[in-house]
């Protein structure tokens, strides 16, 4: 760490087995280093991003799908890490049981939040006959056991927006109405050509993993951490809170530093067992709650 005069901060971040840009493999305090890093290419960067309060640390979450205990342990992480704002990917509802109480949790949060395809079809009167009789039998459930004043709120929802330094949208930025997958650095490709923030978040894979665009040059990255550097743009998806889907059945969601420019996924457990309860006491298909035992 020559150089480097963070010795001894307090930087609260996570800690995990990472490897910083220097070359160091950092199995302890690993974040100290990652944020000194991330301080140089701060001091590097243009005067706007100084404007950005230095305490400021945003929870990025998303595709909580009704998962109540999922939304709360994600939380409660958050929390444990000084994080001082929140801003929600969307798909608040569909397939698990408790969906009014997670549209209640996050707006509670007052935080951004943009609309996903399941708060879409929840809150209109779509017809389902075009989806198979389980996904069917699942968004009416949920019609069903929301509010009047749960679906205005989630109609209400804007695809994408602009947040502080970052933008969130659900699905992608070409046409985030049209509830596309980003899977390739290819279909990222497509939203760098929509984003004028230097970071976006998105969700609706269910899958973690970070899209970064140098020139005309777009690469996927891995899904741990990433130190935003300058002249480069990045698209990253911080993965579900209540059904992810890459093996790993444990919330994930992110933390961002706009200050420190750093940005951090989170996997958190949570009382899973419960959750299936749930959908088995609400007599929705058990393929939901088989899936949320695998991460699949
Ligand atoms: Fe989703």
């Amino acid at each position: 760490m020559g150089g480097c005069s963070l010795e001894g901060t307090k930087a609260n971040w996570p800690r995990g087995i990472l490897q910083a840009r220097c070359g160091i493999i950092v199995r302890s305090a690993l974040f100290l280093e990652l944020r000194c890093e991330a301080l140089k290419i701060m001091a590097q960067s243009s005067a706007g991003s100084r404007l950005i309060p230095l305490n400021m640390r945003f929870a990025i979450f998303g595709d909580i799908h009704a998962n109540l205990e999922a939304l709360e342990a994600v939380l409660a992480d958050a929390r444990s890490f000084d994080v001082t704002h929140f801003a929600c990917l969307g798909d608040v509802v569909g397939y698990n049981a408790n969906p009014s109480e997670c549209v209640e949790l996050v707006r509670q949060l007052g935080c951004p939040v943009v609309k996903g395809n399941h708060d879409e079809q929840a809150s209109e009167d779509t017809d389902l006959s075009t989806f198979n009789s389980l996904a069917a039998k699942a968004i009416q459930w949920t019609r069903d056991n929301l509010s009047e004043v749960d679906k205005q709120w989630l109609r209400d929802l804007k695809f994408s927006r602009i947040v502080r330094d970052f933008t969130v949208t659900h699905a992608t930025l070409d046409t985030p109405a049209a509830w596309g997958y980003v899977l390739s650095a290819l279909e990222a490709a497509a939203s760098f050509n929509y984003q004028n923030t230097q970071v976006c978040f998105y969700g609706h894979t269910h899958v973690p993993v970070g899209y970064v665009k140098n020139g005309v040059m777009v690469e996927e990255i891995d899904a741990s951490h990433v130190a935003i550097e300058t002249g480069k743009k990045y698209f990253l998806n911080v993965g579900s809170v209540g059904q992810p889907r890459d093996g790993d059945p444990r919330a994930s969601y992110a933390i961002y530093s706009p200050s420190e420019k750093v940005v951090v996924w989170r996997r958190v457990e949570y009382p899973i067992e419960r959750v299936q309860q749930k959908i088995r006491d609400a007599g929705l298909p058990e393929r939901l709650a088989l899936r949320l035992g695998m991460g699949k």
